[in-house]
């Protein structure tokens, strides 16, 4: 049925050329038609809980760049907030949320509420489905959530950091007690990502952008741990349904990620794509990486980085996406000048 779906194709382990692209943050602030409905919602949670404006943003990127995936709009601090952990996004400030430190704090987080608070998010997915049938219908919906990990690291710090200190120590200091905050947020996950999945979500993605802040004994305990548990119990009910992993800044610890038993990886800025293709399995897609910042610079920078992932990736199952998210000051002329390279492919 969706067999035509050239990101389908490719996640599942079809060397589809031109590949598939769609841009991680495609959705957001570069968009002056995002601007405009994001103050029409008022605050970013309202935003993300009103299907309709969720679902009208999830496919402005689509509607306007042609890509080959829409990915849901939302974000991976809604699954605490659903949990009934407070979650807010201050203007210019990022996410804020009451640091957790103790197991009071763990035993609060609510899945009983989880399927109720997440109504609005998947009216969204079911909406964003529908849309894309009627006017993008070679597009894929992806789903998503945050890894375990980096959800943690929110959760602990209470903010955004570049080292996420408390979290890592939290970690070393109170094991027990962070392996349960692991082992809750990786139920919610799966609920979360199963619910979605029946809401028309095609494919899934875990975002663990603060993975590789990790040990490599950590990063088995709190990053492949979890992801492997969570892609276990998502593949004995949708097995079907690619899983995309994308554990950022993990250098060579990506090599291991593939044994998780996700479908695709992620590969971030830094990945060196020819070296990567050598430590991963054949079936396994990957994904990236191209440099945000060489998409704010378009030009020659843009084409001669896009040329590079492109040669080094034809002939392997791949998805080409950025490396991070895109930022805010991206010119969107740059974003159709990237889709025309990666479509001369
Ligand atoms: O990719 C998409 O278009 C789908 C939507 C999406 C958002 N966030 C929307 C968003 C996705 C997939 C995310 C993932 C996310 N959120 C991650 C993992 C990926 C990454 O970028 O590392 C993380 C760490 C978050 C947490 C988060 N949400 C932060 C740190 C911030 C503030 C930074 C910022 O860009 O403002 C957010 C807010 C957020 N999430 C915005 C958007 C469009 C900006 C909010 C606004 O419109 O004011």
């Amino acid at each position: 049925m969706d067999r035509h779906k050239s990101l389908l194709r490719a996640l599942r382990g079809e060397a589809v050329w031109p590949p598939p692209i769609w841009l991680m943050r495609q959705a957001g602030r570069y968009l002056p038609e995002y601007r405009t409905v994001r103050a029409q919602a008022g605050d970013f949670i309202a935003l993300c809980t009103t299907p309709t404006l969720a679902a009208e943003v999830t496919l402005q990127p689509v509607r306007r760049f042609g890509f080959d995936a829409a990915i849901l709009f939302s974000d991976i601090l809604m699954l605490p907030w659903a949990l009934g952990y407070d979650v807010a996004y201050r203007e210019g400030e990022g996410p804020v949320l009451p640091p957790l430190r103790d197991r009071a704090a763990v035993e609060a987080l609510d899945s009983t509420r989880l399927l109720a608070a997440i109504e609005p998010i998947l009216e969204t997915v079911r909406r964003a489905g529908e849309l894309l049938r009627a006017e993008q219908p070679d597009a894929a919906l992806i789903g998503f959530a945050g890894a375990p990990f980096t959800v943690a690291c929110y959760m602990v710090e209470g903010a955004g950091s570049k080292d996420f200190a408390a979290t890592r120590m939290m970690a070393y200091r109170d094991p027990g007690l962070f392996t349960q905050l692991i082992d809750r947020l990786a139920d919610a996950t799966v609920l979360y990502l199963e619910a979605q999945i029946e809401a028309g979500a095609e494919a899934v993605m875990l975002f663990d952008t603060w993975a590789g802040l990790l040990s490599p004994l950590q990063f088995h305990l709190h990053v492949m741990r979890p992801t492997q548990e969570i892609v276990r119990r998502l593949k004995q009910r949708f097995s079907g349904v690619p899983v995309i992993g994308f554990p950022r800044l993990a250098g060579q610890l990506i090599a291991d990620y593939a044994s998780t038993g996700v479908d695709a990886v992620g590969m971030d800025t830094a990945m060196d794509p020819a070296l990567v293709r050598t430590v991963m399995p054949p079936s396994t897609a990957l994904q990236g990486n191209l440099d945000p910042m060489a998409l704010v610079a378009g030009g020659p920078a843009l084409a001669e980085e896009t040329g590079c992932i492109l040669h080094l990736m034809r002939g392997h199952p791949f998805v080409f996406n950025l490396g991070h998210g895109i930022v805010p000051q991206t010119p969107p002329e740059h974003v159709a000048e990237l889709v025309r390279l990666v479509r001369a492919a």
